[in-house]
C-alpha cells in the first residue's frame, strides 16, 4: 500500500504498474533459478523506485522515505540493510558497472530490466520521452557511447536513441539464466519494431 500510494501518480513509466511487473518477473526469476530469499527478494523490488533521485527533491528525501518505511515495519537490521543495499545498487546509470554483492541483488536488478525492454521497454521509452520533452527521433543526433551520469540525465537525446544507449545494450548484462531467456523475445521485439521504424521514418514502405 505504501509504494502503490507513493508511486501511483508518475508519469515518466517508473508507476504502481511497473514495481507490480518487476515484483513479478523477480519472483519468477527466483523460482526458476532455485536460490535466493524471496522475502528480500519482493521487498527490494516493490521499494526500489522510492528512494530514485528523478521521483525525489534530493536523495536525501528519497532515503527518508524509505527510512520511515522500515520504521513501521517489523524487519531485522540485516533485513533491512540487505534491502537497501540491493537499491542502491542496481540502477542502470549510463552503463556505469556495479559490482552486485548478493544474489537477490542479481535477481531483482534483472526484473528491472527486463521492464525496460520488449513492447513495455518500448512503451517506456517514448513516455519518459514524452514527458521530458525530447523528440521521438532526430536522425542528426549522434548516438553517446561513453558517457558520465550527468550527461545521460542531461544531454540531449532521443527516445530512439536510447535504445542504442540503453536499451538493446540490457540483454546482454543480465545476471540470470531465466532472465536471459525471457530477453531473447523482447530483444527481437525492439530490433523489429526499429526496423519498421526506419522504413516508415524514410518512407520505404510507400
Ligand atoms: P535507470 O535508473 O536504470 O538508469 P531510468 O530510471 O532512468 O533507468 O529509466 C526509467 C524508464 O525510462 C526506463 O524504461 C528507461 O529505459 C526509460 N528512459 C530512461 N532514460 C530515457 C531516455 N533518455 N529516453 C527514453 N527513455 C528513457
Ligand atoms: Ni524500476
Amino acid at each position: 500500500m505504501f509504494v502503490r500510494k507513493e508511486l501511483g501518480e508518475d508519469a515518466t513509466g517508473h508507476d504502481w504498474y511497473h514495481v507490480d511487473r518487476v515484483r513479478r518477473n523477480a519472483l519468477h526469476i527466483c523460482k526458476h533459478e532455485k536460490t535466493g530469499d524471496p522475502f528480500i527478494i519482493e521487498m527490494a523490488a516493490l521499494l526500489h523506485d522510492i528512494p530514485d533521485e528523478k521521483l525525489n527533491k534530493t536523495s536525501e528525501l528519497g532515503r527518508a522515505k524509505l527510512d520511515s518505511f522500515f520504521n513501521k515495519i517489523m524487519i531485522t537490521d540485516e533485513a533491512k540493510g540487505h534491502i537497501e543495499e540491493i537499491i542502491n545498487s542496481i540502477s542502470y546509470k549510463g552503463g556505469q558497472k556495479t559490482e552486485l554483492k548478493t544474489m537477490e541483488a542479481k535477481i531483482v536488478q534483472d526484473a528491472d530490466r527486463l521492464d525496460a525492454i520488449g513492447a513495455i521497454g518500448i512503451a517506456r521509452a517514448f513516455a519518459y520521452g514524452g514527458k521530458k520533452g525530447q523528440s521521438i527521433y532526430d536522425p542528426t543526433v549522434k548516438v553517446r557511447e561513453e558517457m558520465t551520469l550527468e550527461e545521460y540525465r542531461k544531454g540531449k537525446s532521443t527516445s530512439i536513441h536510447h535504445f542504442y544507449e540503453k536499451l538493446l545494450k540490457l540483454k546482454d548484462l543480465l545476471n540470470t539464466d531465466t532472465a536471459r531467456k525471457m530477453a531473447e523475445k523482447r530483444q527481437q521485439m525492439m530490433l523489429n519494431f526499429l526496423e519498421q521504424f526506419y522504413q516508415e521514418w524514410d518512407g520505404q514502405d510507400l
